[in-house]
Order: structure tokens, then C-alpha cells, then sequence
């Protein structure tokens, strides 16, 4: 019986798909508690590649049984597409084994059209997020349940009408062509109404029969509402507060899994003090591919900020590791790690000696390069909690157990 959370540590990007695909191999329910379709989880299996934006990853392995939480935002158009996309790539959604919280709330094209306008500045990733959860806050929301209950055409109107009285550039015309979307938004309505029910029950019955259960966080600790580089955060909880009030159980995890890239990246705007403006971060983001799976946009990249991971362990009460993307470090003279910070905040570095041999798809520790185990055992010692799973490519038999979970 493992009760386990997968959280990101850094700026969301770290390879949790990946991990939570591998992990939920022994999974019975594998549960999304906060964000929507502005996460893209990556999954690779063989030469075949998913990426889910709102399912959790847990839906590729098969066996477990997968919830979207009512801390989640669901654009249903998104997530009628993600379910077919998956069907059409073989994967199974059944309404014995994928649901979604009644108490999940709707995103509406017109949560797209305020993002756009609204948080620029941010750079978000447009897909109505904050916004869908501003009405959630402010209490005018519509939730999953109007769709059982059949009130959901009419707090769409009522939705309309309340924001076209707030902003002056919500004109008539923009009304109409939103308007013209409802039969696809009730089309795609159709598709996903046989999986939504009061998934707390769900998960409390898995807890009580002992089942295996893991929770998959999206984005990452430093974009955390209250916690991140703010205002250049989402607008959820994504440390693990997020987890009780994003599915309604107390679960008591004994497994609490950072994932942390073995560099650091950033989609959008907002402070990142490790950045690399320089041919360095342009390598980076080359070897890392470091292009946003929700957006393309290219990821910004720079050197392990560990004080900040550090802090991301304060939040979330790390116990277990996972390193990613370590080969996306070889072939560099020289490796630096922020250690601390200087009066003026500026990271203070300490200098490793880089590895040239390639370390892609190594499965077997003693195969690493020495300074590349010199690397990790001194990020493992800096954060004093054990690095268990060392990824070292894409695919989901990439990965080194260091320490079994
Ligand atoms: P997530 O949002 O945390 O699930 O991460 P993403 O899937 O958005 O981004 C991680 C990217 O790195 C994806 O393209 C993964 O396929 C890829 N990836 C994950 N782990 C590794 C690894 O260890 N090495 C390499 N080279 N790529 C990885
Ligand atoms: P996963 O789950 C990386 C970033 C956006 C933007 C900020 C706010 O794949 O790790 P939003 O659309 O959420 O209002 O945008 O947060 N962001 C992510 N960055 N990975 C993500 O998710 C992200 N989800 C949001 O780029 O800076
Ligand atoms: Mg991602």
C-alpha cells in the first residue's frame, strides 16, 4: 500500500509525466488536483510519444484507475480533443477507470479571451487559466455539476452577460462569435458527461481498501499562487496544500517526490537569477529541447538554483528525489550550481568539472561518468534527502533506481 505525490520543484517542466508514467505502473488511481490544460506532460514509451494536458498520466499505463480533481480547471473542448487523441493512440478512457470532479470548474473561451487580454505581462500560456480561476474566487463560476444538472447553457448566458458589463472591450460582436461556440462546447459537453462524478468518494474508498495512490502535480512549486515568484505564477496551488483542497481526502503520502531538472528552466515572464542569456543556456535549451509542450514557446534555461529547490522542500515536505535530464548536461567544460545568494541576491555558484561522455538511456549506475556522480551526490548532500530515481532520457525504461521508492 504506497500512498505517493509527484510534485514539481522548480518552474513546472521537470519531467513529471515521464516519472508519474513510470511510477503508476503499480498504481491503483492516479489523481490531478489543481491546474488545467496550461500543463503539458510529456510520456514516451518506446518511439511512441503522448502528451496529456488534463488527464493525468496515469491513463497510459493502463492499469490505474485516473481522477481530474475539483481543484482542476476543464476546458471541455480541450479536453474532448485529449480524450479522443488518446483513444486514437490506443489508449483506453473508460468510465469505469477515468473521472472528473463534479466540483471541477468550466473554462470558456471568453476565460481565453480575458487571459489574452489581461495577463500579458505574465506571459501565460492562453488558455484561459486564471481567469477560470478568478471567477471561481470571486464565486460566478461554473462548475462540472451544471453539466449533470442541466443549468449549464444558462450560467454560460449569465456568465456572458456578467463580463460584458465589466469590460468595455467584451463588445457585442465578441458576444456572438462566443455564442456561435456553443454547440461544439456542448458537443464536446456530451463526450465528457459520462465521466463526471463526486470523485472524493473515489479516493476515500481507494484509501480505505488499501489501494496504491498517486497524486500528479502540474506546473511547479516556484508558480505556486501563494508561494511562487509572484504575480509571475498560475493561479493554483501547486505545493502540497494544493493536493486536500484540489480532491476533497486527506491522504497521508509517505512518498513526497520532487522531480528536479538537473538545470533550470522557465516558460514566461518573471525573476529566474540562474538564467543564461549566453551560448551556455543556448546549449541548454538544445540539448534539452527545452520547447514548451503546451505552447512551443522556448523554454528560458540556466544553471540548478538549489536554494530555491531548497524552499520547494520547506513547501512540500520532500523526502525522495528524482534527477532529470542529466544527460542534457554532457559535453560542458564546466557545470555551475547556485548555492546561496550574495547581500545583492545575486546567486553565488559553485564550479564542477563537466562530463564529456553521453550518458542518454543509461540504465546502470556504475556506467555514469565520475564527475557526473560527483554532481549528484553533492545536490543529494546540499538538500539532504536521498536522490532515489536518476532520469537519464525521454523514454519511460530510461531511468536509474538509485534507491527503490
Ligand atoms: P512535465 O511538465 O514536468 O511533465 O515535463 P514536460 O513533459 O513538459 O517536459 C519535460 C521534457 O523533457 C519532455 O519533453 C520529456 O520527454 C523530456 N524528458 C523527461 N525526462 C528526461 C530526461 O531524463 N532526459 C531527457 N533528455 N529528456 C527528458
Ligand atoms: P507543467 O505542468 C511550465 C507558466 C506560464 C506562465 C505562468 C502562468 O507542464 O509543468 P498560466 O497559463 O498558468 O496562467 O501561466 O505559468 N506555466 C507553466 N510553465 N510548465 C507548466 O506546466 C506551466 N503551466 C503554466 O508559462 O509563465
Ligand atoms: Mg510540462
Amino acid at each position: 500500500m504506497s500512498k505517493y505525490i509527484v510534485m514539481g520543484s522548480q518552474w513546472g517542466d521537470e519531467g513529471k509525466g515521464k516519472i508519474v508514467d513510470n511510477i503508476s505502473q503499480n498504481m491503483d488511481l492516479v489523481v490531478r488536483f489543481q491546474g488545467g490544460a496550461n500543463a503539458g506532460h510529456t510520456v514516451i514509451i518506446e518511439d511512441k510519444k503522448y502528451v496529456l494536458h488534463l488527464i493525468p498520466s496515469g491513463i497510459i499505463s493502463g492499469k490505474a484507475k485516473n481522477i481530474i480533481g475539483n481543484g482542476c480547471v476543464i476546458d471541455p473542448i480541450t479536453l474532448a480533443e485529449e480524450i479522443e487523441e488518446m483513444k486514437n493512440s490506443g489508449i483506453k478512457i473508460q468510465t469505469n477507470k477515468f473521472f472528473i470532479s463534479s466540483g471541477a470548474h468550466i473554462v470558456t473561451p471568453l476565460h481565453k479571451i480575458l487571459d489574452n487580454k489581461l495577463n500579458k505581462k505574465i506571459g501565460t500560456t492562453s488558455r484561459g487559466i486564471g481567469p477560470a480561476y478568478m471567477d471561481k474566487a470571486q464565486r460566478s463560476g461554473i462548475r462540472m455539476d451544471s453539466i449533470v444538472d442541466g443549468s449549464f447553457e444558462k450560467k454560460f448566458y449569465e456568465h456572458l452577460e456578467y463580463y460584458k458589463n465589466i469590460y468595455s472591450f467584451i463588445d457585442e460582436t465578441t458576444i456572438n462569435e462566443i455564442k456561435n461556440m456553443l454547440p461544439n462546447i456542448l458537443e464536446s459537453i456530451k463526450i465528457i458527461k459520462p465521466f463526471i462524478t463526486d470523485t472524493e468518494n473515489i479516493i476515500y474508498d481507494s484509501i480505505q481498501n488499501n489501494e496504491n495512490i498517486l497524486y500528479e502535480g502540474a506546473q511547479g512549486t516556484l508558480l505556486d499562487i501563494d508561494h511562487g515568484t509572484y504575480p509571475f505564477v498560475t493561479s493554483s496551488s501547486t505545493t502540497i496544500g494544493g493536493a486536500f483542497t484540489g480532491s476533497g481526502v486527506f491522504v497521508e503520502f509517505d512518498k513526497r517526490i520532487g522531480i528536479m531538472k538537473s538545470y533550470t528552466t522557465r516558460v514566461g515572464e518573471g525573476p529566474f537569477p540562474t538564467e543564461l542569456h549566453d551560448e551556455i543556456g543556448e546549449k541548454l535549451r538544445k540539448n534539452g529541447n527545452e520547447f514548451g509542450a503546451t505552447t512551443g514557446r522556448p523554454r528560458r534555461c540556466g544553471w540548478l538554483d538549489l536554494p530555491l529547490v531548497k524552499k520547494a522542500i520547506m513547501l512540500n515536505g520532500f523526502n525522495y528525489f528524482v534527477i532529470t535530464k542529466l544527460s542534457c548536461l554532457s559535453g560542458f567544460d564546466k557545470i555551475k550550481v547556485a548555492i546561496d545568494y550574495d547581500k545583492n541576491n545575486k546567486p553565488i555558484y559553485k564550479e564542477f568539472e563537466g562530463w564529456q561522455k553521453e550518458v542518454y538511456g543509461i540504465t546502470d549506475i556504475n556506467e555514469l561518468p565520475k564527475n557526473c556522480i560527483n554532481y549528484i551526490e553533492f545536490i543529494e548532500k546540499y538538500l539532504n534527502v536521498p536522490i532515489g530515481i536518476i532520469s537519464t532520457g525521454p523514454n519511460r525504461k530510461h531511468v536509474i533506481i538509485k534507491n527503490n521508492l
